[in-house]
């Protein structure tokens, strides 16, 4: 064996280091949400076996229906959190409201906002799926329960965000805003370990992503976009290639890594799209920005745009810098 090993809870007791002022409070959180993770990871690879594969037959907030596993994963994240003195409030893209730290658990300074399972419909398929987090610091002063305010930042507050994709492997990749950096957990002895440093997404995208099966939903303006991702152009590197696995961490971990765009416009179906702010374009945008890439609502930056309502949705344009620019081009056009 060569080098040093890096683990995930190392590199975040370095990049605390950053803050001579720092107690401390960040990197327990870091660490209680890699542990989340863990079981979640170990349920999901387990779902067959376990026979907790299948719905539930309820319906979320977000009129979908809830898989077994959405359920474990969302407990699971709020019971690896719930009692750290790290946080003060949460909130979870599973339930409608704000879900407080209980009484008998100290407040901390941190509000954690996440997608427990992202993309849990293809689970009884054997897809990818993911977990997406987003951290803020508390805007209500100390002491007191956190509120809907301390949820709903602009999403350039953010002190960290990242996703967790259960995939061929199980990958943890994160941001605090010095570069994007991923760890992937080694099933033998359960750490996730520095695999892919300062993770910078490509200059221009290979791939487009998108759900094409909206088409005749969309814009005039999408449908052109659209199509000229599709023409036959070498210089400008055209067509894309088209991939979408409909699970959004998937997708997007796949775009970072090869260099691409995943949309979700609005549709005359859906006139936000289908993604949600806080729980999916936000964390993305950060660690697509900070990767070098763009995360748009078609018109600005997904992280200047201030939430309204905890499940707002919002129109997604996110990848590569070059692609991402090149939309907002099209949707401007008369
Ligand atoms: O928001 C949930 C989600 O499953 C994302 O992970 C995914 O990208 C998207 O919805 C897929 O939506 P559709 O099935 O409409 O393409």
């Amino acid at each position: 064996m060569s080098g040093k090993i890096m683990t995930l809870s190392r590199h975040i007791i370095e990049e605390e280091r950053r803050y001579p002022e720092a107690t401390g409070e960040f990197t327990d959180l870091m660490n209680d949400i890699a542990f989340a993770a863990k079981l979640i990871s170990y349920h999901t690879n387990k779902a067959g076996l376990l026979n907790i594969l299948g719905e539930t037959g309820e319906i979320n907030v977000q009129g979908e229906k809830v898989k077994k596993l959405d359920i474990f994963a969302h407990e699971t994240m709020v019971k690896a959190l719930d009692h750290g003195g790290n946080l003060c409030v949460m909130a979870s893209e599973e339930v409608e409201e704000i879900i407080s730290i209980p009484k008998e658990y100290p407040l901390g300074k941190y509000v954690c906002l996440f997608d427990p399972l992202d993309g849990s419909s293809n689970i009884d398929a054997n897809v990818s799926v993911g977990t997406i987090f987003s951290i803020y610091r508390r805007i209500t002063p100390d002491g007191k329960p956190g509120t809907l305010d301390d949820c709903l930042q602009v999403g350039r507050k953010q002190v960290c965000a990242g996703y967790v994709v259960y995939g061929s492997s199980t990958m943890l990749v994160y941001t605090t805003g010095f570069g994007v950096h991923g760890f992937t957990l080694d099933p033998s002895y359960g750490e996730f370990v520095l695999s892919h440093p300062n993770l910078k997404t490509p200059e221009k995208a290979k791939i487009y992503s998108v759900n094409e099966s909206n088409f005749d939903y969309w814009d005039q303006k999408i449908k052109n976009y659209v199509h000229y991702v599709k023409q036959i152009d070498k210089s400008t590197g055209r067509p894309l290639n088209s991939r979408y696995i409909g699970s959004l961490v998937s997708d997007f971990h796949r775009n970072l890594l090869y260099g691409g765009i995943y949309l979700y416009p609005p549709s005359s179906l859906a006139k936000n799209g289908k993604l949600r702010l806080i729980y999916e374009a936000n964390p993305m945008a950060f660690i697509v920005e900070q990767a070098g890439g763009r995360a748009s609502n078609g018109v600005k930056d997904i992280l200047d745009m201030k939430p309204q309502e905890l499940h707002q949705r919002v129109p997604l344009y996110i990848g590569t810098k070059y692609d991402v620019n090149m939309i907002e081009e099209f949707i401007k056009k008369q």
